[in-house]
């Protein structure tokens, strides 16, 4: 597949994995709407970009203006060839310190946005025969570390949610790819601590100690659409990560304890129940 011509919508283009796609598809010569709800940082990713790109606000929260942004590429190029849906937040840090309020924002970006970009893509791309939907889940989509409870619930609905629609929509003519790196050098990294979560450093630390590039990442991502791949799990070490969490979910579990619980750093025996 060449990437040349072709148009694509970004959600979470403003910042960290989302402006790197932007830059990847934009070198590989594609039509690329950066969109984002903070419009000066998508004006910022497009205006570093080609003439082919473009910049414009959008909160993946709201159903209509997803299908309304769909429709712009669809009036404007008579397709739409590559829907990335990446918009997201994290929280980090003790379940019970969590609102309610807190909990349905990072439902309603995370898991509904991506509901959104699907439902508005979708269709259009059957009507086509082709197209390629793309979604960024995470290693917490695989495996559920603790103190990520709202995070792990949404990407973890996430890997569902793109493998149940591939498996419908790959014979159709469209491919879907779920995305789950492991730590990523992104400003997300420094966001959404409640408690006494320890951000970046409980990232670095539960996922082998450096953070990914995000430009590499795009290059994987675009390479990983090429291939139609069902999913990319980035780096290469986080797979033996996602094998452990598969094959012993419970040791992986009991691991978990380990980073999350000051009760079980103190006394593992009390702390891990014999699961
Ligand atoms: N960086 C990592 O370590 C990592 C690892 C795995 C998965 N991810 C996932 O990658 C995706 C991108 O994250 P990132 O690391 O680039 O983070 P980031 O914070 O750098 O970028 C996220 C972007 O999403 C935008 N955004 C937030 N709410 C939005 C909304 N309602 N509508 C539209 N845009 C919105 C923000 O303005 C920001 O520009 C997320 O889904 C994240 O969960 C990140």
């Amino acid at each position: 597949m060449s990437f040349a011509g072709k148009h694509a919508i970004v959600t979470g283009a403003g910042s960290g994995i989302g402006a790197a796609l932007c830059r990847a598809l934009d070198l590989a010569g594609a039509h690329v709407v950066c969109t984002d709800i903070d419009r000066s940082a998508a004006e910022a990713t497009a205006s570093s970009l080609s003439p082919r790109a473009r910049a414009a606000t959008l909160d993946v929260t709201d159903a209509g203006a997803v299908q309304a942004a769909v429709d712009d590429v669809v009036g404007r190029a008579g397709r739409l060839d590559l829907m990335f849906n990446n918009a997201g937040i994290v929280w980090g840090g003790e379940t019970e310190l969590l609102t309610l309020d807190q909990w349905n924002a990072i439902i309603d970006i995370n898991l509904r946005g991506v509901v959104h970009g699907v439902v508005a893509a979708y269709p259009q791309m059957l009507r086509q025969g082709d197209g390629h939907i793309i979604n960024t889940a995470s290693m917490a989509g695989l495996a559920a570390g603790g103190q990520l409870t709202s995070y792990v619930a949404t990407k973890h609905a996430v890997v569902g949610l793109s493998m149940a629609l591939r498996s419908e929509a790959v014979p159709r003519g469209v491919g879907v790819l779920v995305v789950c790196p492991a730590a990523v050098e992104t400003p997300i990294l420094d966001k959404g601590a409640v408690g006494s979560f320890g951000g970046r450093d409980y990232f670095l630390k539960t996922q082998g100690g450096k953070a990914y590039d995000a430009d590499q990442l795009a290059r994987d991502i675009l390479r990983a659409i090429e291939r139609n791949k069902a999913i990319l799990v980035k780096p290469t070490v986080a797979h033996a990560q996602w094998l452990f969490a598969r094959l012993a979910p419970v040791m992986m579990n009991r691991l978990s304890m380990r980073f999350t619980s000051p009760q079980a750093k103190r006394s593992p025996s009390r702390a891990v129940d014999s699961g």
